[in-house]
């Protein structure tokens, strides 16, 4: 059985349909990069997942599958319990998403006790065993400081590290290094890579860089206007694809950490 399945999803805003008729299936263990120019419909698709549209958007036809069973009829509490145990969010800026008068050790306690019945200084130790995990050393200076004390890199580390407290089996990543220079991008792809290997976690990655994609992921599918314009995996859509617009992205890759991957 597949992880994940979308069958032929229509996602709308309103009355406008913004993403349309989208098939996907993905295995456990499998990375898939999502690509395609700025309003292609990828944040759409991947907040569809995790049941989270922004302002009324709704999924209007279509099935969304994990482990063979609709996501789309779950209740708020039925999310409640799925949302960072099972499926995983990570941002593009997750210093973003940390509220700046709060450490980052508060946030995290408030993290796991909402997901488990474990007193504060349980989940303290664990959240300082995860940010260690993550190859964040000092775990305890880390929970004492403001997401602003921080670099970007390791902000998102710290993300990383809260996303992946409960082992989920699939993470979404929505551009997670496009605030990144692209030395600490190179880094945080590669933890991403370790992350499916020691753990098997199926990951989707958003990203508008095809060398990201390309260098990471197995399967690859590439957004245009709201449909997925092509799709299959990454030694097909790297050498043998014969949709213009897959060849066009594929000749704009830029190099990333100063080395070409594609
Ligand atoms: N909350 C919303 N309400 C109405 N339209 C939206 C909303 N969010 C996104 N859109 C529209 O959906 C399209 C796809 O957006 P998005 O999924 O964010 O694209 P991408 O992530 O590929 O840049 C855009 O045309 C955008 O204007
Ligand atoms: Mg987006």
């Amino acid at each position: 059985m597949a992880l994940l399945e979308l069958k032929d999803v229509t996602i709308s805003y309103g009355k406008r349909e913004i993403v349309k008729g989208c098939n996907l299936s993905m295995e456990q263990g499998e990375i898939c990069s999502i690509v395609g120019e700025s309003g292609s419909g990828k944040t759409t698709v991947i907040r569809a997942v995790l049941g989270l549209l922004a302002g009324g958007g709704k999924v209007t036809k279509g099935d969304i599958l994990f482990e063979g069973q609709t996501l789309l009829t779950k209740t708020k509490e039925e999310w409640r319990k799925l949302r960072g145990t099972e499926i995983s969010m990570i941002f593009q800026d997750s210093g973003a998403m940390m509220n700046p008068t709060k450490k980052i050790g508060d946030a995290f306690v408030e993290y796991i006790q909402t997901h488990e019945n474990i007193s504060k200084k349980d989940a303290w130790d664990k959240g300082v065993k995860m940010l260690e995990r993550m190859r964040l050393p000092s775990g305890d200076n880390i929970m004492r400081s403001y997401s602003f004390q921080l670099s970007g890199g390791m902000r998102q580390r710290v993300g990383i590290a809260m996303g992946m407290t409960y082992q989920p089996k699939l993470l979404l990543a929505d551009e997670p290094t496009s605030a990144l220079d692209v030395t600490t991008q190179a880094q945080i792809i590669r933890q991403f890579m370790e992350l499916r290997d020691e753990y098997g976690t199926s990951i989707i990655i958003v990203t508008h860089n095809l060398g990201v994609a390309a260098y990471m992921a197995d399967h690859l599918i590439v957004m245009k206007n709201g449909v997925i314009e092509d799709q299959g995996d990454r030694d097909h859509m790297l050498h043998h694809s014969d949709n213009p617009y897959t060849k066009m992205l594929l000749e704009a890759v830029p190099s990333l950490g100063g080395v070409r991957y594609v």
